[in-house]
């Protein structure tokens, strides 16, 4: 039996997943990267190995993504998070045309062939306004956890609108509608908006092919879920693995490595 991982390191945290044969989860882990991005590396690893109950050697290839791809020394070669995002969500869900990742800092629209490759891709510039860095600043202005954001702006009655692109400001902006008196739920569920708007933008340069897949950690946010849902008039694909596809992905591609060795080897 082949056991291969992928380890994801983003820029925010790095999720690590080791799968079988059949490309079915064994064990899995998610921490926070911090500044020592090569100890996350291996610490989210050996986490996902003993979440798996396998040794480093029962490994035969690990791959690395994300924006740390190379900090997993340990690793055996590096994909980048486009392609594992693809390939994560087109396993998990095979009818997936177009992926939204949405991560700490990045959202990324990524349009892809029915056997996962990258058919187009667009990311936000230099600018967090559409990702989940802007989440972060209100959830650090508003002493909300991350958790309750999207629970919290499904309750608003009267969505404020923020008119800030820039997570610099949006802590100011924040507090400013606070002090005019607004409810916590209607200025979340306008950052929630604010964030989709941004986010169907770099969907459209793509193009909107169905089923759209959503990947990264702002896919576990319950409210960002339903307005993009609703602003797209679709119902994307979610699942619980959604945070992990990019390792996911990375590991099916170390998987097809550790074929192709077995087979040479044969
Ligand atoms: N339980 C949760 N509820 C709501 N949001 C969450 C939760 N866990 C994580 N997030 C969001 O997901 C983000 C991290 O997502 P992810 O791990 O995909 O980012 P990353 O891969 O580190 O970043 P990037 O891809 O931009 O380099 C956090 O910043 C937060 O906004
Ligand atoms: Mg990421």
């Amino acid at each position: 039996m082949i056991h291969v991982a992928g380890v994801d390191v983003g820029s925010t945290q790095t999720k690590a997943v080791i799968i079988d044969e059949e490309g079915a989860i064994l064990g899995r882990s998610l921490i926070d990267t911090g500044a020592d991005v090569v100890k996350a590396a291996e610490n989210s690893f050996a986490l996902a190995l003993g979440d798996a109950g396998l040794a480093p050697d029962d490994v035969s290839y690990v791959i690395g993504t994300g924006y740390g791809r190379y900090k997993v020394t340990f690793g055996d070669d590096q994909v980048t998070e486009i392609s594992c995002h693809g390939r994560g969500a087109v396993h998990m869900f095979p009818g997936t045309r177009t992926v939204i990742d949405m991560g700490g800092q990045d959202t990324k629209a990524i349009a892809v062939s029915e056997t996962g490759e990258i058919v187009d891709f667009c990311m936000n510039d230099k600018c967090a306004a559409g990702t989940g860095r802007f989440l972060g600043a209100a959830s650090a202005a508003l002493d909300i956890p991350l958790d309750d954001l999207g629970p919290t702006a499904l309750r608003a009655t009267k969505p404020v609108r923020i008119s800030t692109t820039c997570t610099v400001f949006a802590e100011t902006e924040i507090l400013s509608w606070l002090g005019k008196g607004k409810k916590i739920e209607d200025i979340l569920m306008g950052v929630h908006q604010s964030i989709s708007s941004r986010s169907i933008g770099l969907l459209r340069r793509v193009g909107i092919d169905e089923e759209v897949s959503f990947t990264g950690g702002v896919a576990r946010n319950l409210g960002m879920v339903h307005v993009l849902n609703e602003n797209l008039e679709l119902e994307m694909n979610v699942s619980e693995e959604s945070h992990f596809m990019g390792a996911l992905g990375a590991a099916l591609y170390a998987m097809d490595r550790a074929r192709s060795a077995q087979e040479a080897m044969a």
